[in-house]
């Protein structure tokens, strides 16, 4: 018995060690494993971070390039893919524009409607209110009444609630900016046709159209009674509105879902212009830098895919890689391939994260924006957006330097396009005069993605150097594109003689 019993323990010691071992065994496997696939999504990472360098040499480089394609779209129609448009605006507000104007602003994530009353130079802008909707995304690849039915009917509501005193005197039309942020070839101030859609709308059957003709019927349909004064682009509204608070104001730039500049051009300078030379000998040109491509843009496999699956493949290239629409899809195809090939969240790919544009860049912000010590924010994020929960806080910061690549690319090539305005402008270095270039900026990326904004604000100095950003000056135009656009209604007022 004793033998047998002893026989017995002896066994089950023996399975006992041999279980020990088994899962010590199982544990170094996994720990391989694990540490295998984060070696894995690390090269993903450090690979992602060389294809998106951009030293100094490299922005110049893109500056340059910017400039040689200003250039040429000024020399030609279709002489680039800088379409470099001509906005008929050759007088910018003085701050004399007097009563009470109206302005349509659409191309963003919202739409807004505004009413501006202006009291020439002595008061200034003496009232102003606005309402805003966001577009439903239907409207956005429907048809063209629908949205402009939409946008009229906005308006009509905005006119039935205002008060009595905005009434316009017998025989008098109300009068209208319209802030139409798309490639448009312009006629006229106020007249122009849609040459292609961005930022992900796509409506067919308005391409071609005269948007004005479009906007003025649909009107007509919501029994509105206004005129369009003015059609600018929303870069040309943030210039004239950045100019009527400051008379330094010479370029624009819009960094939003899309980007774009506009900056005034020397009449001369614009071989494709055939039209009489204004008197101020000046233009405003649009130049609708989100089509801006060159071999010297650090584009990776992302950024291709990205481009092909899009709604316009082989446009808007400048704009795919530094505008708000754009950067956290990026950064959401960078965690996917991390996911697939690396098992960066564990076995299975997170389905959520396979949903294209599922996350935005509002919410990349606030990821790398997070200043926790757990990084609590970029945990939530995570999981409210993409359902991945438990994530330790290694994982976490690998996510924070991701964004910071993201973004760091991009707010440092939106630096290189000021610079290759500036020395388009002849502005990159300190003038005889030495006078002030003011570049007005609006746009959500800008106002609300912090980190974003201060590598744009310091990469600007680092390129142009000392002594010529002392006389650069950054503002935040906030704004600016709607009370532009009302301002331009002013100046292209039919009763500027009342
Ligand atoms: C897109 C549009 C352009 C606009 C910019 C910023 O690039 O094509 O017209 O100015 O977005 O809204």
């Amino acid at each position: 018995m004793k033998e047998g019993m002893g026989k017995v323990a002896v066994g089950a010691a023996v399975i006992g060690a041999a279980a020990v071992v088994g899962v010590a065994a199982l544990v170094v496997r996994q720990r391989m494993k694990t540490s295998g696939r984060w070696a894995r999504a690390m090269g993903i990472v450090k690979e992602f971070e060389e294809k998106c360098g951009t030293p100094e040499g490299k922005l110049k480089q893109v500056a340059d390039a910017l400039t040689v394609e200003m250039h040429a779209g000024l020399a030609s129609e279709g002489g680039s893919k800088l379409k470099m448009l001509i906005s008929y605006v050759d007088s910018l507000p003085t701050g004399n524009e007097k009563g009470v104007f109206y302005a349509l602003d659409l191309g963003g994530t919202n739409f807004r409607v505004l009413r501006v009353e202006l009291g020439g130079r002595e008061e200034g802008i003496i009232h102003q209110e606005f309402a805003e909707a966001s577009i439903p995304p239907a409207l956005m690849c429907g048809n063209s009444d629908a949205l402009f039915d939409y946008i009229a009917e906005k308006l009509a509501s905005f006119i039935d609630e205002e008060e009595q005193r905005f009434h316009q005197p017998a025989g008098r039309q109300r009068e209208l900016g319209f802030t139409f942020s798309f490639p448009v070839m312009q006629t006229s101030i106020n007249s122009g046709t849609l040459i292609r859609w961005t930022k992900g709308f796509s409506i067919d059957d308005a391409v071609g159209q005269d948007i004005v003709a479009e906007l003025t019927e649909a009107l007509r349909r919501k029994g509105v009674e206004m005129r369009v004064a003015a059609l600018v682009n929303d870069t040309i509204g943030t210039l004239a509105g950045g100019r009527y608070t400051n008379n330094d104001v010479a370029v624009a730039v819009i960094l939003g879902t899309g980007t774009n500049a506009a900056y005034v051009e020397r009449a001369q300078a614009i071989p494709k212009w055939h039209g009489p030379l204004p008197q101020s000998g000046e233009m405003v040109i649009n130049m609708e830098w989100g089509n801006f491509r060159s071999s010297h843009l650090p584009l990776t496999e992302y950024d291709h895919a990205l481009d092909v699956e899009s709604l316009n493949p082989g446009e808007q290239i400048f704009e795919k890689l530094t505008s708000g629409m754009y950067l956290g899809e990026i950064l959401r195809r960078v965690l996917l391939k991390m996911a697939v090939e690396a098992s960066f969240f564990g076995d299975v790919v997170p389905p959520k994260l396979e949903i294209p544009f599922v996350l935005r860049t509002p919410d990349m912000s606030a990821i790398h924006n997070d200043s926790s010590s757990d990084l609590r924010v970029v945990g939530s994020k995570l999981k409210d957006i993409l359902e991945i929960s438990n994530t330790s806080l290694k994982t976490r910061r690998v996510i924070v330097e991701l964004c910071n690549i993201v973004a760091t690319r991009g707010a440092r090539l939106a630096a290189a396009g000021v610079l290759g305005v500036l020395k388009k402008m002849g502005r990159d270095s300190l003038t005889e005069g030495g006078e002030k270039t003011v570049i007005a900026m609006d746009g959500g990326l800008y106002e609300h993605y912090t980190e974003y904004r201060e590598c744009l604000e310091s990469t600007l100095n680092e390129l142009i150097g000392e002594e010529a950003a002392a006389t650069i000056v950054v503002e935040h135009s906030n704004d600016g594109s709607g009370i532009g656009a009302a301002l331009l209604a002013a100046s292209n007022s039919l009763y500027l003689d009342q």
